[in-house]
């Protein structure tokens, strides 16, 4: 038996992602293994009637339970509701779906979205899988996204040393035998605090800084004139915002050379066919900082809704800034009453 997500209040990403890229801002895609993470992601988008994207992992599946996860993610619905926005649209997605058994497990779970990720095997399997989970997810009206490129960094258990930008010349073969519903590309984010080396980057001369290289919007502009209006979606999009480091650092921890993508970048890509951008890493940024500074100051403290309510609210700080100040997606409801 398939659990009929749209009896649940979500949507796909179809309609959302048509608008995003037409209207020039792109929905934030935010991963969660808790529930502080939840709410704050519920409420910010809530308040800002931003349609949202609330994604797990197949690590957040192992840590917090995937039955308990799904039914939190259903929850988020009737919460944004009792906030006060009457139309949420809330996808509930898998991230980083490494088999076309978790992409079903989910599926018939309630997930209205799942991504396929074979950016890792020869290009042909690659193209083998993500059809084979379009076909399965297109039954039950679930979008799929599916992944060409290589990140470097790490991705669940997997880690790659080196990026592979998306080469342009492949995108339109892929999305066409694949059925795939947007494609997430390579084009020099990656997961993580530490995007990129200190050899990598330069100084800024006044902060001491580190500066990281450009995105390669090169490439960005090839896939776009390959596949116009066709939905692309940014992974490893974190921008590592120095105030979270510098909290964290003041209050005990130890980020050295913590590096993310610049927000102007990101806003740029968000202006393109770019219409998803996956943040995490800020998240878990932002919870940190909160937890560290509070057993800083308190060290008398020890229940748990002291330290992760300090947590919350730097993360609710976090996501709005997001959807207002570098994707633009606030107040992009369909209604926004
Ligand atoms: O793409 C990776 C996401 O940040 C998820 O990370 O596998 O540690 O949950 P995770
Ligand atoms: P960050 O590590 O940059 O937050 O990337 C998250 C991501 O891509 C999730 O799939
Ligand atoms: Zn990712």
């Amino acid at each position: 038996m398939v659990v009929d997500y749209k009896k649940l209040g979500l949507v796909n990403t179809r309609e959302m992602f048509k608008k995003a890229v037409v209207g020039g801002y792109a929905i934030p895609a935010f991963n969660f293994n808790n529930l502080e993470q939840l709410q704050a992601i519920v409420k910010a988008s809530s308040e800002l009637r931003s349609p949202v994207i609330i994604q797990v992992s197949k690590g957040a599946r192992k840590y917090a339970n995937a039955t308990l996860l799904r039914y939190m993610a259903e929850g988020a619905v009737a919460y944004a509701k009792e906030l006060g926005c009457k139309h949420p649209e809330i996808v509930v997605h898998l991230d980083h779906g490494d088999s076309f058994e978790t992409c079903k497990s989910c599926i018939d779970s309630g997930f209205s979205s799942v991504m396929i990720d074979g950016s890792a095997l020869p290009y042909e399997e690659n193209v083998a899988l993500t059809k084979k989970v379009v076909d399965y997810a297109h039954q039950f009206d679930v979008t799929v996204e599916g992944e060409l490129g290589v990140l470097a960094g790490v991705e669940d258990d997997v880690v790659a040393e080196v990026s592979h930008y998306t080469k342009p010349e492949e995108v339109v073969d892929f999305a066409t035998r694949t059925g795939c519903d947007s494609l997430a590309i390579s084009i020099g984010t990656s997961h993580g605090a530490y995007k990129f080396t200190p050899e990598q980057c330069t100084r800024d001369p006044k902060t001491g800084r580190l500066v990281p290289p450009p995105l390669a919007f090169d490439v960005l502009a090839a896939i776009e004139k390959k596949l116009p209006g066709f939905p692309i979606v940014l992974h490893g999009s974190s921008s590592v915002p120095q105030k979270y480091v510098d909290i964290i650092n003041a209050h005990g921890g130890k980020l050295p050379n913590a590096v993310g993508i610049p927000e102007e970048q990101l806003r740029r890509a968000a202006k393109s066919a770019v219409c998803k951008i996956n943040i995490d890493s800020d998240s878990r940024l932002a919870f940190t900082a909160g937890v560290r500074e509070t057993f800083d100051e308190h060290p008398e403290y020890f229940d748990p809704r002291q330290y992760c309510g300090k947590a919350r609210e730097y993360m609710e700080e976090l996501y709005k800034e997001k959807i207002k100040d570098v994707l633009g997606s606030d107040y992009k409801l369909t209604n926004i009453d």
